[in-house]
């Protein structure tokens, strides 16, 4: 393991000021601070896949900017493979693959294929890299149908997926994605999250992703950082995520016939009733099992699923509680 192996990505206190004018009034404005990030710190070994997550404004893409160098920080000092992303942009852009979903990084009138062949002219690929790289990228993002399409042309699930694999054709050591899977389709979202966990096992990438879907950090994240008026409000384990939220998990049966609330299912309660339908919701930690078992064991089941916690209500349960 190299030195800064185990701090791969190293923010210590980390600020972003943003000024904005504001209107006050007629023909006055006000010099207002947004203080987007407030002072971040963290650290990222090498090869980690962690989710950064938390409510609109809360200075998620603002850090990820920080650390790509497009912004540079107010204050406090963010350092990713030793590099000072602001200060060497262009060193720093040889190791890293960034895919912003919102705005793509392709070249809009021209065809997927094009706009590789110039990601690879930009950073020099080597022609067996880029070849294999491209060849594996096309099938895992099933992009074979795409190459000749113009990014314009393309939709918004497609596009991700075409700029997912312009962000990793020149196997960067770290890669950011804010808000990959927005606006993809089931089938699109699964491929993708498939496609990270690949790269990441395989080229020990560091993955830093901002998402507003759970699954997406479910199934990617061994590390879940929650962000919220620019601090940190949580890092560590997405199960100790739920605890510390006290979310709940919820068991949506199906009855035989409209019946009064279910009672006496020890651990869970009904928090809604819709006729033959009902609600139960129990600890997120908790096993469903037991659950079911009695529910089943005392009322006449038709179906039933279980829903998993909303992660936004989460967040806005450990903030409320913060901040109460
Ligand atoms: N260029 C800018 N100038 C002024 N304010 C900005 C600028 N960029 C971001 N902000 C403000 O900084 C705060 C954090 O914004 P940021 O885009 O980092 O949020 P976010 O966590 O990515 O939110 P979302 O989930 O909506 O994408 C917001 O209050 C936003 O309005
Ligand atoms: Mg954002």
């Amino acid at each position: 393991m190299a030195a800064n192996d185990a701090a791969f990505i190293e923010l210590d206190a980390v600020e972003k000021v943003f000024t904005v004018r504001r209107r006050a009034g007629w023909m006055r404005r006000e010099r207002h601070e947004v203080r987007a990030v407030d002072g971040i710190s963290f650290q990222v070994p090498r090869g980690e896949v962690v989710g950064y997550i938390g409510p609109n404004g809360a200075g998620k893409s603002t850090t990820i900017k920080m650390l790509t160098g497009i912004l540079v920080p107010s204050g406090g000092r963010l350092r990713v493979a030793g590099i000072d992303p602001s200060k060497e942009r262009t060193r720093l852009a040889r190791r890293m693959g960034v895919v912003f979903g919102q705005r793509t990084t392709l070249w809009w009138d021209l065809p997927l294929r094009d706009s590789y062949a110039l990601v690879r002219r930009m950073y020099r690929i080597p022609d067996d890299r880029y070849r294999h790289n491209l060849e594996r990228c096309v099938e895992l993002l099933d992009l074979a149908e795409l190459l000749e399409v113009p990014v314009r042309q393309l939709s918004l699930g497609q596009r991700m997926r075409g700029d997912i694999a312009a962000a990793l054709l020149h196997d960067p050591d770290v890669l950011y994605l804010d808000e990959p899977t927005i606006g993809l389709d089931v089938i699109s979202k699964v491929k993708v999250r498939e496609f990270l966990r690949e790269v990441n096992t395989e080229q020990n990438t560091t993955v830093l992703l901002t998402t507003h879907d759970l699954t997406d950090i479910e199934q990617l994240c061994q590390r879940v950082m929650v962000i919220d008026h620019g601090r940190v409000m949580y890092d560590g384990s997405l199960a100790g995520l739920h605890a510390v939220g006290e979310s709940e998990r919820t068991l949506v049966v199906d009855l035989e016939r409209e019946l009064p609330p279910i009672e006496g299912v020890p651990g869970a309660r009904t928090v809604r009733v819709d006729g033959a339908r009902q609600w139960l919701a129990f600890p997120a930690a908790a096993s469903a099992a037991p659950i079911v078992a009695a529910v089943a064991a005392a009322y006449p089941l038709v179906d039933l699923s279980v829903r998993e916690p909303d992660i936004e209500d989460v967040i806005a349960k450990m903030y409320a509680e913060r901040s109460g």
